[in-house]
């Protein structure tokens, strides 16, 4: 049998790039993996994990819609994965539990601290309320920036969520009005090429724009944000290899070599 038999459960799942990191992964300690897609439909996330752990399957991912659905398939949860109040990776003890773990938001610290972006003392602002933004909010305040603020286009939202994490909260209509380092979008308007409704100017003093989205081209976001003067822009296709490299670790206790892989990816 082999040590580690993976998977990512998602739907739509064709187009997942997990298989592909984590077999470089694997390849750079000489590792033997087997890591498929497996698209679930509907509900259906506990019978598929179900057959794959019948199987031999010994470590998942879980993407788009399931990450709520993955929390209660977890015996435990580790604190991160409770505070997003979702999970991306499962990783099994005791022989046939999972411990459900999120592995997002520190992707994201992992691959802005891996282009020196400093958290510490800085102004961050989060735009969007949805599952992108909750994951994230937790391990980028224990980088300890001097503020968080949410905004999101509906307004409630944000106020809500930036209640529970005891963050700053902000409109739409008013976000310019404040100063932010770095701004992080957490919308999928880029996955949809559609702009934000928000005023330029809420890029005046800001030194860093991170899309958390990823493509062949520019998002609209971090082109709008350069076009309005922001000096660095990155895409979310680092905090992709970096959560995985975070999966790997959970489940290998190994630690790859993250940028090689983000090379090869581009
Ligand atoms: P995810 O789990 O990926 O965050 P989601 O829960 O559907 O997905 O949330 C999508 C986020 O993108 C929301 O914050 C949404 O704003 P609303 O709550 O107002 O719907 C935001 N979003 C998507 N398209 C947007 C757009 N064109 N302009 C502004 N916000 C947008």
């Amino acid at each position: 049998m082999l040590a580690y038999q993976l998977a990512v459960f998602g739907n739509p799942i064709e187009h997942s790039l997990s298989p592909e990191i984590h077999t470089k992964f694997a390849e750079q300690f000489n590792l033997q993996i087997v890591y498929e897609k497996i698209l679930v439909i509907e509900n259906d996330l506990p019978k598929a994990v179900n057959e794959f752990q019948q199987r031999g399957g010994n470590g998942a991912n879980i993407t788009v819609p399931f990450k709520e659905d993955a929390l209660n398939l977890s015996s435990e949860l580790s604190e991160r994965a409770q505070k997003a109040k979702a999970v991306n990776t499962l990783i099994m003890f005791n022989q046939n539990q999972w411990l459900g773990d999120n592995t997002d938001g520190i992707g994201l610290v992992n691959d802005m601290l891996s282009q020196h972006i400093v958290l510490e003392n800085k102004k961050i602002l989060i735009i969007g309320a949805g599952g992108a933004s909750r994951g994230v909010i937790f391990p980028l305040l224990l980088e300890n920036p001097s503020s968080i603020t949410v905004t999101n286009r509906t307004a409630n939202k944000a106020e809500s969520l930036a209640k529970e994490f005891g963050v700053d909260f902000i409109t739409f209509d008013e976000v310019h009005n404040k100063s932010y380092d770095i701004i992080i979008n957490a919308t999928s308007s880029s996955l949809k090429k559609e702009t934000l409704a928000i005023d330029s100017r809420v890029f005046n003093s800001c030194q860093f724009v991170y899309d958390m989205m990823y493509g062949k081209e520019e998002t609209p976001f971090l082109t709008w944000a350069k076009n309005n003067g922001v000096a660095k822009i990155s895409n979310g296709l680092g905090m992709l290899v970096y959560q995985a490299a975070e999966s790997f670790f959970q489940w290998t206790q190994l630690k790859p070599d993250v940028k090689l892989v983000i090379q090869h990816l581009r």
